[in-house]
Order: structure tokens, then C-alpha cells, then sequence
């Protein structure tokens, strides 16, 4: 067979496959209770709508079958600037660029964006597939670490003054500041002021990425970056695979028109055009007028699994394992003691307990975080919850007293 490996790019070296896509073939047994993947409730598919709006979807015109506009339909990116102003970001269709999921946002900007060896600052631990979008770019990525409060904008501070000092100027700074992947925290409203103060100090960008900020479990939203940005510095990203079906692969980048003619450009090259049939599907669930009212019932279905899963959590874990209380978004995320390496014990518990999760490590970009968890309640039925952290903290009792 012949030795593919000497034909590679030298970028390839820098590419990671991810924990938690590696962690899905794993949990795949029926017996396990999996907090693992971080997918929609398929409970919360709004079938009926999606039925009702795939009869539909050819009476009027092919436009769903048809190659559509590299931008993206434009009513899709019209009814897009409607939510995008609703939530105070105000938006123009040129503002807005349709993507293949968020995650194509994500490759997109790290393509245009950045140099090899170009620095990325991310929040550690942050959200895997958009540490491998800048990987993939061979950016080179300062982790700051996150609260209760999300990223430690003191930190970042310090680590910026550091950094200038050596004459390293970073590209952008990539967060998620709402219900954050791995975490589940939430940028106060004073970091999010820091933080577009820094970028201005230090003139970088923000890459703004925020697929779970419409679940929220009750708090009043927090402005975002991109609403408190004045000059054009924040690029955000929306998605509607939480809010609606991952399925269609439809998200959306807001920026400066030139930006997204850039974007727009990198992207004609990457797939020509999003997908008509799942744009079109996208913009008649929106034209239908139920998808506030989805969303409202998706927070009320995620919201129970949070409580369950962390009253469960406070019922059965051992006194020594910390963890975050999300105020919306799919997950939480488990501090063990530092002699315990969760991925390490992911074997056990799958063999022994049948019962799965994601190691943190993966999410650190300086190689640490092997004492931490990230688990999903988004998929996991409700009546499985309680026993799968109890199954969980079974095992991590039973390392924690083989240790003393
Ligand atoms: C923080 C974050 N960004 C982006 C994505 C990509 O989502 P999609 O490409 O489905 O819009 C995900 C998916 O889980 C995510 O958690």
C-alpha cells in the first residue's frame, strides 16, 4: 500500500480529531446512559412544524432544489437581520453571511483570519471544534482560563501586557459567552465591557460565537459583545441547530459587509453554497411564526434536565468533586481531585457502570484539565439522569477512597 503520510500538508500535523466525536462511538451501546455528546434532545425536534413545512417546501417554487447564493437565500439573511435587530445587534443583509452550521463559520474565519503560527487567544477550556477550526489554520492558541463569571478578564489583561512586551499581537479572541461549551458559564456584564476594552487596547478581534444563548433557564439575557461593540471589532455567529435541527446544518455569521464579502469568498471555494433545501427549510419554519414559541418550550425541556441533574449531582457526588450550575445551554462541567484523570477512568466507567462522559482534557489547549468532566443533560432522557450520575458517582467514590 502506499505510504499516504509523505503527501500530507505540513498543517496536517497540527490537525486533532475530537474527544467527544471519538466518545460518541463508544457511547453508542444501548445499556449506557451517555452524558457524552451534546446533541438536541431528539424529544425536542419540532416534528409537526418540520412536516408541515417539508409539504410545502416545492408548491411554490424549486428554490430548495436549485444551487443557492454563496451568502446564503436572501430572505433567510433578511429574516436573520429581523432576529439579529430583535436582539439589539443591529443588522442589514450585508451583514450577514449563511454558513453550513456555525461550525463552517468557524473554519471560515480561522481561513481568512489567520497566518501559520498567527496567535488566537481562547477560553480554556473552550469549545473543541472551534480550538480545531484554529488548529487546523496552524494559529497558535493562548488559553485563559474561565469562572463562575466566565473568561478571567484579569488574566487575559496580564497575559496581553506579556505578550505585547515580547512584540506577539494576537488575531482574535474566541469566545462563547453564553452557557459556554464545555462549561456552562456565563460573561458577566463587566467582563464583557473588560473584554471590548482590551480588543480596543490591543486592537484585536472577537469572534463571538453563540449558539445556546437562546436557551436560557429564566435570566434576563445579557447584552452581547456584538451589541456593546461601536467599531466593528466583534464577528458573531448564531446557529439554528440548537434552537431548531442540526439536521438542516444552517448558521450565520454578522459582520462588517466587507467581511462577509471576504468570508463569502473563502467560502464559494469550500462548498459553493449552503444547502438550498435546508436554507429554505430554515426560512419556512421562521415564516411560519412558531419558532419563538419552540424555543420557549425547548427552554422549559432543558431546564429540567438541568435541575435533575444537578439536584442528582448534590445528592450522590462525593464531597471532593466541584461542578458549574448553568443558568441555560446543554451542559456541566465536573472538577475532580487532581490525582483523578477522567479519561484515564472512562473505560471503567463504561465497562463497569455503563455510563459515559467526556474527559476535559481535550478542551485545554496547554495539554491540562485531566481532572475535569463535561457532561451533557441535553440528550439524555429525563428518567435516565439520576441513575447515570449515580452510576457516576459510584465510580468516582470508589477511585477517590482507593486514593486515601
Ligand atoms: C460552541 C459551539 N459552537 C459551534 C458549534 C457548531 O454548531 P453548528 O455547526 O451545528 O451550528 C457547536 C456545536 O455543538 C458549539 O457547541
Amino acid at each position: 500500500m502506499l505510504q499516504m503520510e509523505r503527501f500530507y500538508a505540513e498543517r496536517v500535523g497540527d490537525m486533532k480529531g475530537s474527544d467527544i466525536r471519538d466518545a460518541f462511538k463508544l457511547t453508542e451501546a444501548a445499556d449506557v446512559i451517555s452524558f457524552a455528546g451534546g446533541f438536541p434532545a431528539v424529544d425536542a425536534f419540532p416534528v409537526s412544524l418540520i412536516e408541515t413545512v417539508m409539504d410545502d417546501l416545492f408548491r411554490c417554487d424549486y428554490t430548495g432544489l436549485q444551487y443557492g447564493p454563496t451568502e446564503g437565500l436572501e430572505e433567510l439573511r433578511r429574516q436573520v437581520a429581523v432576529m439579529m435587530d430583535a436582539e439589539n445587534i443591529p443588522s442589514d443583509v450585508d451583514n450577514i453571511l449563511i454558513t453550513n452550521g456555525s461550525q463552517q463559520a468557524l473554519d471560515l474565519i480561522a481561513k481568512i483570519f489567520l497566518d501559520p503560527k498567527d496567535y488566537v487567544l481562547v477560553e480554556q477550556p473552550g469549545y473543541i471544534g472551534g480550538l480545531n477550526a484554529i488548529g487546523n489554520y496552524q494559529g497558535q492558541m493562548v488559553g485563559i482560563p474561565l469562572d463562575d463569571d466566565g473568561l478571567r478578564i484579569d488574566i487575559l489583561a496580564n497575559k496581553l501586557k506579556e505578550m505585547s512586551n515580547k512584540g506577539r499581537h494576537p488575531k482574535f479572541l474566541y469566545t462563547v459567552p453564553n452557557f459556554q461549551n464545555p462549561t456552562g458559564v456565563t460573561l458577566s456584564l463587566e467582563r464583557r465591557r473588560g473584554l471590548l476594552e482590551l480588543a480596543r487596547e490591543y486592537d484585536f478581534l472577537i469572534l463571538e460565537d453563540n449558539p445556546y444563548g437562546r436557551i436560557s433557564f429564566g435570566q434576563e439575557p445579557l447584552p452581547h459583545l456584538k451589541t456593546l461593540d461601536t467599531e466593528g471589532r466583534v464577528i458573531y455567529l448564531g446557529s439554528f441547530s440548537k434552537i431548531l435541527i442540526p439536521g438542516a446544518r444552517v448558521g450565520w455569521a454578522v459582520g462588517l459587509p466587507g467581511v462577509i464579502r471576504q468570508l463569502s469568498i473563502a467560502k464559494q471555494g469550500t462548498d459553493l453554497c449552503s444547502s438550498s433545501l435546508g436554507m429554505k427549510l430554515v426560512l419556512d419554519c421562521i415564516m411560519s411564526g412558531e419558532l419563538d414559541g419552540h424555543i420557549d418550550s425547548l427552554k422549559v425541556l432543558y431546564r429540567r434536565r438541568r435541575d435533575i441533574m444537578l439536584e442528582s449531582l448534590g445528592r450522590y457526588m462525593p464531597a471532593e468533586v466541584r461542578w458549574t450550575h448553568p443558568e441555560g445551554g446543554f451542559f456541566v462541567w465536573l472538577r475532580l481531585p487532581s490525582y483523578i484523570d477522567s479519561r484515564a477512568l472512562l473505560p471503567f466507567a463504561l465497562e463497569e457502570e455503563k455510563v459515559a462522559y467526556v474527559g476535559g482534557k481535550g478542551f485545554h489547549v496547554d495539554g491540562s484539565g485531566h481532572n475535569t468532566i463535561r457532561l451533557a443533560y441535553s440528550q439524555a432522557p429525563e428518567s435516565d439522569i439520576a441513575e447515570g450520575i449515580r452510576r457516576l458517582a459510584k465510580v468516582l467514590r470508589r477511585q477517590i477512597e482507593s486514593a486515601i
